[in-house]
């Protein structure tokens, strides 16, 4: 049966890495014998402009629909379009794999998760003002927490076993003590590694010894933060893809935004994109136990890794080849591996 894929191209850069992504799809469909169909959807400012709304209804449907969806960056209509998407789907999983690679400049070697905990905490959302001073409510709850911390284990347990999980609980007592006391309780008995670090000093431990983490289990927005810190360790934006889990949904993208600055220019770097691909397949893989979808992913991850060491790099890394050439690369990679 066809996997039934929901794209939504999004805003800036978004339509530029599509274009490469669904190249090195089509190429890896073929070679795998996977079939596929897309279907593409409106998000974003673009859609604001065009329909009035960044969330038109047609695409939360065409997301119940499918087998998984991905999207490119949007605009300044983030909150109301991809955040938006995370609630209503309870993609309570965001999995954000930071990765160096020998040929792109990169502060040091560093290959870690941020499983963040996509739902709650201070982008819940419910901020107020009284008078002349301005709320923000960060929730925490017991089972939202369970759930993420069961997740991030079993999926340290795919990798080098080892969990860190991330809090302020010496100053958020409440809050991130909550975060930080089921956490523990959740990964223990799992058969993974644990132990914890202060967020501040987790920010640190990220540029000097990046390579001593795994799997970094953090709350909503200390993992948004830390995972652009940790990308750009890495090398930059360009390089980091990300997955929005749920128990009945999944949404794939890019983490970086839609890079107004080098919009419609041909250079914007599309890795991101397709390593975004690359785990809606594995995702995809796993929950089904296609080993069709797994080998492509594989297979993927292992023709990324020779195009980035043969230089296929844009302008961001270093590099001087354009989006759509990186895509050929890679593709080229694909058919001789
Ligand atoms: P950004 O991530 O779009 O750009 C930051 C810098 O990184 C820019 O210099 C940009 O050129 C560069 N960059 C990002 N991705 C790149 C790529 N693939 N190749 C080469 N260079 C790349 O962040 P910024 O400028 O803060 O936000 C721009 C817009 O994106 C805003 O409207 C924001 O709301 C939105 N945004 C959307 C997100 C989403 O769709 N999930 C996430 C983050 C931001
Ligand atoms: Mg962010």
């Amino acid at each position: 049966m066809a996997i039934k894929i929901a794209w939504m191209k999004g805003d800036g850069i978004g339509p530029e890495i599509s274009e490469a992504a669904l190249r090195v799809l089509e190429e890896l469909a073929r070679k795998h014998s996977i079939s596929y169909e897309v279907r593409f959807y409106d998000l974003g400012d673009e859609s604001l402009k065009m329909r009035g709304t960044p969330l038109p209804s047609d695409t939360v449907e065409g997301i119940a629909k499918a087998d998984a969806a991905i999207k490119g960056p949007v605009g300044e209509s983030a909150m109301d379009s991809i955040v938006a998407l995370r609630q209503k789907f309870d993609l309570y999983a965001n999995v954000r794999p930071v990765k160096s690679y020998r040929n792109v400049p990169h502060v040091k070697d560093i290959d870690l998760v941020i499983v963040r905990e996509n739902t709650e905490d201070l982008y819940k959302g419910i901020e107020f003002s009284i008078g002349s001073s301005a709320f923000a409510i960060k929730v925490i709850s017991e089972g939202g927490t369970r759930r993420i911390a069961r997740f991030a284990g079993q999926y340290a347990l795919r990798r080098r076993k080892q969990v860190t999980v991330v809090h302020k609980a010496n100053v958020m007592r409440v809050t991130d003590g909550l975060f930080r006391r089921v956490s523990l309780e959740e990964l223990k008995g799992l058969g993974v590694q644990v132990n914890e670090r202060y967020v501040d000093a987790m920010a640190m431990a990220l540029v000097r010894d990046p390579e001593n983490y795994d799997v970094l289990l953090t709350p909503n927005m200390y993992g948004d933060i830390l995972s652009d810190e940790a990308a750009q360790v890495a090398g930059g934006l360009g390089f980091a893809p990300s997955a929005n889990i749920g128990e009945s949904h999944s949404l794939f993208e890019p983490v970086h935004g839609s890079a107004p600055d080098i919009a419609g220019k041909g250079i914007a770097n599309p890795y991101s994109m397709i390593l975004a691909v690359g785990m809606m397949l594995s995702h995809l893989g796993e929950r089904r136990g296609d080993r069709a979808l797994l080998g492509a992913s594989s297979d993927l991850e292992a023709a990324v890794e020779r195009a980035v060491a043969s230089g296929s790099l844009t302008p961001d890394v270093g590099g001087s080849k354009k989006t759509l050439e990186v895509a050929e690369d890679i593709v080229m990679q694909l058919r001789k591996g």
